[in-house]
This record gives C-alpha cells, structure tokens and sequence, in this order.
C-alpha cells in the first residue's frame, strides 16, 4: 500500500502553479466524441482520472495523444463501441460523462452503472430521467446502463429537481445534437460546466445562459472540431489559498483564477486572511496574528464548494474558538474527521454539521485518505503538524492533484513516498 509521509512544520515559500481544472477537462474530453473533426485540449492535468478518462474515450474508439506536456488531440479513429465498461467506470464515477455524448452520436450507449463511493451514494437517477425525456429509453440491467435513441434525440424542457453538476453536463452535451431546443432548469452553475459550454459553442453548438440557472441550447446536426484551453482549477487553488494562510502569506499562487473564488475569499476574510494579489494572476493569503472561527456550509456554486470542505476544516482545527462546517450537498462526506482526530484535532459531527474546537496544533500520526479532497486536507495537517505524518491510500491524492510531491518540494515541504508490505 503506497502511502506519502509528511515531516511537518517545515518552513514553506516560494511560487507555485494552478493546474488545469479536472472537473473542467473530464466533460471536456467526453465532449470531443461529439464530432467527427480533431479536437486540441490545452492545459489539461496531468492526473488518474484525465488517464482513466483516455483509457475510456480509447475504448470507445477516440485515439487520443499527448502531443506537448498537457496538450491532447482526439482524433475519431476505428469504428466505435458503445460501451464503457465497468473495470473503468468503476475507477472513476464521472466516467458517466460518456453518456449523453454517446446517445446524441451514437444513438445508442451501454455505460456501467458507477457504484457507490466514500462520499455517498450518489446516484445518477436524474442524468436517466432527463435523458428519457429527451427521448432516450433507458433500461438499468446486470450494472449496466442500456440507453438507446434510434432516431435520435429530441429537445425538451428539463426540470432538475436538484443541481447536479454532471447531470447538468451531460444533458448539455446531449442536447447540442439533439433535434430542436432544450431548456435546462435549475442547471448547475460551476465554472466547469461554463468551460464545456464554451468549448462546445466554439464546436458549433448554439447555447446561451451557462452559468445561470437556465440553459437554453437549439440542436445542431454536426459538430466541428476545435482548440480549447481548459480554465484553471479553483479547487486546487483553493487548497494552497489555505496553506498559504498557514504558512504566514509566504507561498505566492500563480494562476490563480481569483474570480471563481469570491464567496471563499469572504470566508477567509471573516477568518482573518486576506487576499493579497501580488501579480497578474498571483496571490498571496496574509493571516492576522489571531484568526477567527467561523461557520461554513457548503452549497452549490456561486457558494462554498463541498470540495474545499476538508482542507477548510483543517484550518479550522488550529483556530481557536468553536467552528462549524455544514455538509449539505453529500451526506457521507465528514470520513476525514476521525482522521483529523487522530492528528489531534477536536471534532465532533452533529448530524451533517461538524464542531470544530481549535486546538494549539495538531501533532503527526499514521492517517489513511478517505476520498479526494479528504487526502488533500490530510497533505495540509501533516504539514503543519509537529513530527512525521504517514497518509495510506494516497492514490485518491493522485486522482485529483498534479504533481503534488513535486509542487510541495519546491515549496520547502519535505514529503517523500515509500510502499508499504501488506
Ligand atoms: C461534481 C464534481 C465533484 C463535486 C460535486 C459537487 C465532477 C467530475 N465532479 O460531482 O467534484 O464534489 O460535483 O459540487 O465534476 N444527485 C442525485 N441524483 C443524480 C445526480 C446527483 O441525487 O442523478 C445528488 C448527489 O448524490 C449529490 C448532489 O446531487 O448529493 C450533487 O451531486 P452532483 O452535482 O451530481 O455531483 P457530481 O456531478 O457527481
């Protein structure tokens, strides 16, 4: 079992970079199944998922090539399959994105049904139901998900019951083929979902209203190929925002894309960081000599992002004073509490709200990464800890953070990695 080990309290400075947005470049590369002409993505990481992502649109029957570092051409090569089989969807959840680009150019998809994971059950129920009403029939059999549209799909009025934002992306990616005009309601409003809509209008795709709650798109018959460089990503942003804080302003961002991080700038602010831009695209986090606790709940954007959650709690666990962070888009997204108690931390979870009781510091220990950002809010404790922090199970830190042991090494961070006998 492969695991990074961590010597905290190291003194970090220096410049790091913000890779392109996995949530961005996923929907973006499913989106190149859509047309029968190349397509050049630009600035994609260079992640697990972006891997398994090719492996899956190889499968399907997209060559797919790295030309430069970060640079991909897709190009539609042997006759393709319908299938996305299981041993890949079942590496990655938003292997779902195939869907909708299948059926609106295949006319037909046999995708796995993506399990449950550590995060909660999150079901796709709502991508079927508005797929259905654009015609599709859908059966769910044996894991698999048998959707079919022979005479191609129609444009309807879509009503999402909850924000979803693959849902959101998936229904896009179907309606931009899809014979007249679909209107989505209450569509996910993420910077990501904007970035798939804008590679898809430079396509041909004729969209309007990405990034409010309604999206109106008119079907076109043929999609084009096209150049299209994937937006930065606010997440991992987000993340050396707090270590920044941690390490007294001292880590300059670059790249860092400062408009989809409004509402957790004020969150900062409230604790007693500032936001300091130093550069075009660069920023530092100023800590006051005190912080503040404070309350976060997570919601849907232009709000608090559940994937910043973890690193957030973190945070807060060395501030002093009671926090709270509410989690209200997952149900089962506090496994790095136990985690972080381990470390030293005060935490109690109060149904979906977690109590943060900040403690002087938090001191090393053997942790595990529960999910993604769970790994990444582990990466901050051990940093900041007094002594050595083992993290097991870090490969869900490689699904989502570029580079991460090279990118803290420059920094000053002492991490190496080491495997682990079973
Ligand atoms: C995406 C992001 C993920 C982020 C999440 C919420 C990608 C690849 N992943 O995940 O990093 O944490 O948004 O911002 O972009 N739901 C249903 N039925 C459905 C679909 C969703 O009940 O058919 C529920 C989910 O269980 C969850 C909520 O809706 O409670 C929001 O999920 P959704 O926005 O769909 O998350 P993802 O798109 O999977």
């Amino acid at each position: 079992m492969e695991y990074l080990e961590i010597e905290g309290q190291k003194d970090l400075r220096g410049v790091v970079e913000i890779s392109g947005a996995k949530n961005a470049a996923l929907p973006c590369m499913a989106a190149t199944i859509l047309s029968d002409e190349p397509v050049i993505l630009e600035n994609v990481p260079d992640l697990l998922d972006i891997s398994t992502m090719k492996e899956l649109l190889e499968y399907i029957g997209i060559q797919v090539e790295e030309i430069q570092p970060h640079r991909f051409i897709f190009s539609h090569g042997k006759m393709p399959s319908f299938e996305a089989p299981y041993e890949l969807v079942s590496k990655m959840r938003a292997s779902i994105l195939v869907l909708g680009a299948m059926l609106a150019r295949y006319k037909a998809a046999k995708v796995a049904l993506p399990g449950g994971c550590s995060i909660g059950t999150r079901p796709v129920d709502l991508h079927l139901k508005a797929l259905e009403k654009m015609g599709a029939k859908i059966k769910v059999e044996h894991g698999y998900i048998y959707a079919e549209a022979p005479y191609g799909l129609k444009g309807a009025e879509i009503n999402f019951e909850k924000i979803t934002v693959t849902g959101t992306e998936n229904i896009l990616m179907a309606a931009a083929l899809a014979e007249g005009e679909t209107i989505i309601k209450n569509a996910a409003k993420e910077p990501e979902v904007v970035d798939l809509a804008v590679m898809l209008k430079k396509m041909g795709a004729r969209i309007e209203g990405e990034g409010t709650d309604t999206i109106y798109v008119k079907g076109v018959k043929k999609l084009s190929g096209t150049t299209h460089s994937i937006i930065p990503d606010r997440i991992e942003a987000g993340t050396f925002a707090v270590l920044s804080a941690l390490f007294d302003g001292q880590i300059i961002i670059d790249k860092y894309p400062e408009e989809y991080l409004k509402f957790v700038h004020q969150i900062l602010k409230q604790i007693g960081i500032t936001p300091v831009k130093i550069g075009e695209a660069q920023f530092i986090f100023k800590p006051e000599n005190s912080l503040r606790p404070v309350n976060i709940e997570t919601k849907e954007y232009p709000y608090f992002p559940t994937d910043l959650q973890a690193q957030f709690m973190t945070l807060l666990s060395v501030v002093k004073g009671t926090s709270t962070v509410t989690e209200n888009i997952f149900e089962n997204r506090f496994m790095h509490v136990p985690e972080l108690k381990r470390l030293g931390a005060d935490i109690e979870i109060k149904e979906k709200t977690a109590i943060i009781n900040g403690v002087e510091k938090l001191s090393g220990a053997e942790v595990k990464a529960t999910d993604l950002r769970a790994s990444a809010a582990m990466v901050i404790a051990g940093l900041i800890a007094e002594g050595t922090t083992r993290i097991y199970d870090i490969y869900h830190l490689d699904r989502g953070y570029e580079n991460i042991d090279y990118k803290l090494s420059k920094l000053g961070a002492r991490v190496s990695r080491g495997i682990q006998e079973l």
